[in-house]
């Protein structure tokens, strides 16, 4: 599933492009948890009306939103700036926009947004500068962000989650002329990084993304879930004064 808005903890607002891909994880969640716990909206990360609606839609139904997660992301260096709006301005508008539903100081009940990097936002992914650079941002961003919710007192906790290459669809394309753009010729060094750092279970990251939602202790930390290092942290400096 690409992003998700949730509202308490038993209710899920699902929210993809892609319909099918939407409804049928609505589907088995209904299978868990009943139909009437979760909701799936089409939308279009990209389109801020369609991302503004999404929000309206599920505070509507499910009156509180407490946990944002901004998930969508694609590896494209064909139609680059496609990538940089779906991976990092998307992340930006869907983070705002959960701000503005959870800021304590206007009305909110307060709660968190994990948003979703990529080993990729804190090395350097040669065969893919542009995604690279989109997940560098959603790092960077989450960051400033997670820093001024604190320091106004907003109640609303800011993380992001860097996972390595991990077992979903968009593994299938890596290497695919999409994907690579102009550095096709680098397709084999994507191979081998895939078969050098493995692939990780998603139930790592589900593992991953509990801890940074449930320790009121992370704001504006780094989580990066790797093969060879499971869960563990990025080590940054605080600030540069
Ligand atoms: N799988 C990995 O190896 C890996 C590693 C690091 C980070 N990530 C990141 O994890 C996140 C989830 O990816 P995934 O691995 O589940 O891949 P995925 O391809 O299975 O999921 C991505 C989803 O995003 C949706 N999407 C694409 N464009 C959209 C748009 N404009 N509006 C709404 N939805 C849109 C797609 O329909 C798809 O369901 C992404 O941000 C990705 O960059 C994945």
């Amino acid at each position: 599933m690409s992003w998700t808005v949730r509202a308490k903890i038993s209710e899920v607002s699902l929210l993809d492009i892609n319909s099918a891909v939407g409804l049928n994880t609505k589907s088995m969640f209904d299978k868990v948890y009943g139909a009437q716990q979760t909701m799936f909206i089409t939308c279009d990360v990209t389109s801020g009306n369609q991302l503004k609606d999404a929000f309206k839609k599920t505070t509507e139904n499910f009156l509180q939103l407490d946990i944002v997660c901004n998930n969508a992301g694609v590896g494209n260096e064909t139609n680059w700036q496609r990538c940089l709006d779906i991976n990092l301005v998307s992340v930006i508008r869907g983070t705002y926009l959960g701000l503005d539903c959870m800021n304590k100081k206007t009305g909110g009940a307060g709660g968190v947004i994990v948003n979703v990097s990529s080993m990729a936002g804190i090395y350097p992914v040669i065969f893919g500068p542009v995604y690279s650079a989109s997940k560098h941002g959603v790092v960077g961003f989450s960051r400033a962000v997670a820093g001024a919710s604190a320091a106004e007192s907003l109640g609303v906790r800011i993380n992001v989650l860097c996972p390595a290459f991990t077992d979903t669809p968009i593994m299938k394309s890596i290497s695919s002329p999409e994907m690579l753009g102009q550095f096709t010729g680098l397709d084999q060094l994507a191979v081998q990084a895939v078969a050098a750092l493995g692939i990780i279970d998603p139930s790592l990251v589900a593992e991953g993304f509990l801890q940074l939602v449930t320790d009121e202790t992370k704001n504006g930390d780094v989580m990066k879930v790797s093969k060879q290092k499971g869960i563990d942290y990025e080590k940054y400096s605080k600030s540069l004064w």
